[in-house]
Order: C-alpha cells, then sequence, then structure tokens
C-alpha cells in the first residue's frame, strides 16, 4: 500500500518524507488556499517545491472543466516535473481528457469520485489513479468504506490497472480499513499516518526495558 500525504503544507511533507514511508503527494485547490499560495505562478512553483521534497508521485489539479481548458492546463502541469499526476475531475469533459492523457502517456487521477460507476468510467479512461473520497461520503452517512470495496470487486474482475487511491481519508482507522480492503493507495493528512505509529502497550513497554536496563547498568 502507497502513502500519500493531503496537504499543500511543506513542513508535513517534509516531516513525512523523513518519516521514510512517504511514497507521494496529493492536493487540490483548497489545500493551496489554505496554505495561501495563490496565482497560477506561485501555485505552480509550489508544485515543483513539492516534488522537491518527495521521491513520489505528486497530484496537482486543473482548474478548467472545459475540455480544451484542462488539456491546457494538464500538459502544462506534466511539463513542470516528471513526478506531477494531472488531477482531472470526475466531469464529462473530465473523462474525455483522462483519455487524451491516457493516450499520451501523461498520468491521471480522477478525483471528486463518489460512486462505483464513476470509478468504472475512470478506469475505461485509462486513468492512472481513482481517487474514491470515503471521508465525505462518511459525513453524509453513506459508507464511504464500503465504496472502496465495491470499485476493488469491479477492478479486479476486469483486471483493470487503475489503482485505488482512497482519499478523503480523516483518521487512522480509515487507513486500516482501507489497507484491509485492498485499496492500493492511502492519502490523508500526517496525523492518519503518525496515528499508526501509537500504541499505549509499546510506551509502557519500552519505560520498563529502560528502566531494567538502567538497575543493571
Ligand atoms: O484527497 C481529497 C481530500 O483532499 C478531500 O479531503 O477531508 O476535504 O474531504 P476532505
Amino acid at each position: 500500500m502507497k502513502f500519500f500525504i493531503d496537504t499543500a503544507n511543506l513542513d508535513q511533507i517534509r516531516e513525512a518524507q523523513e518519516l521514510g514511508v512517504l511514497d507521494g503527494v496529493t492536493t487540490n485547490p483548497s489545500l493551496m488556499a489554505k496554505e495561501g499560495i495563490t496565482g497560477r505562478n506561485n501555485i505552480l512553483k509550489h508544485y515543483v517545491d513539492i516534488c522537491n521534497i518527495v521521491d513520489g508521485d505528486v497530484s496537482a489539479e486543473v482548474i478548467a472543466t472545459d475540455f480544451k481548458g484542462i488539456v491546457r492546463e494538464g500538459e502544462e502541469l506534466a511539463d513542470l516535473h516528471e513526478q506531477i499526476v494531472v488531477k482531472v475531475p470526475m466531469i464529462r469533459d473530465g473523462v474525455k481528457a483522462l483519455k487524451y492523457f491516457s493516450d499520451k502517456g501523461i498520468r491521471t487521477n480522477c478525483t471528486l469520485v463518489f460512486s462505483a460507476g464513476q470509478a468504472l468510467l475512470a478506469a475505461k479512461a485509462g486513468a492512472t489513479y481513482v481517487s474514491p473520497f470515503l471521508g465525505r461520503l462518511d459525513d453524509i452517512s453513506t459508507d464511504g468504506l464500503n465504496l472502496i470495496s465495491e470499485i476493488r470487486l469491479i477492478y479486479d474482475n476486469y483486471e483493470f490497472e487503475t489503482q485505488i487511491l482512497a482519499a478523503s481519508i480523516r483518521h487512522t482507522m480509515h487507513v486500516i480499513d482501507c489497507a484491509k480492503l485492498g485499496a492500493d493507495v492511502m492519502t490523508g493528512p500526517l496525523s492518519s499516518i503518525e496515528g499508526l505509529l501509537k500504541h499505549p502497550l509499546t510506551d509502557i513497554g519500552l519505560e520498563k526495558f529502560l528502566a531494567d536496563y538502567k538497575k543493571g547498568n
């Protein structure tokens, strides 16, 4: 399972990278705005800064919603750095653009996916990654994890190569549940990854080992 961090915050990206388990980064326009990154040039520069910190894939999202605009922006983003994956929304022109990019060998992440049907369409169009937003489904009393297992079943039935990127992960149990269900990738806040570290018995056990060592030395 690949671990991506879902943020545009360079300090958090560095921290996750230093932990040694980071495989990539996802961003979106809201996460960029949260860091105060505005204006096309600043946004493009920020993507390059992120690529220079991590070794893996960095999703950069288009703003256009028409085919020509998505293609123009996507090609500009892909040219920025070899690690860039073009993030395209699940809309009609987005599906057309996924196919266009796939034919040109440009890697994509189909975002804002909320149903198995949308995920099937993204795979048919040749998306590299599909991003089901499980937290946002949970927010409206719909089982986000169920969507992950539906997509896993469909992709396995037909051996689609599109990778399931479980997105809108909110906490550590989401990460573990997605791992059980066979998601290829998780993307979430740093806290969702760091939560995997924690167990009180580890802390108690270590404290005792160190105390016993001190007694004998
Ligand atoms: O990766 C998608 C993500 O950025 C959305 O997360 O927490 O805003 O639903 P959230």
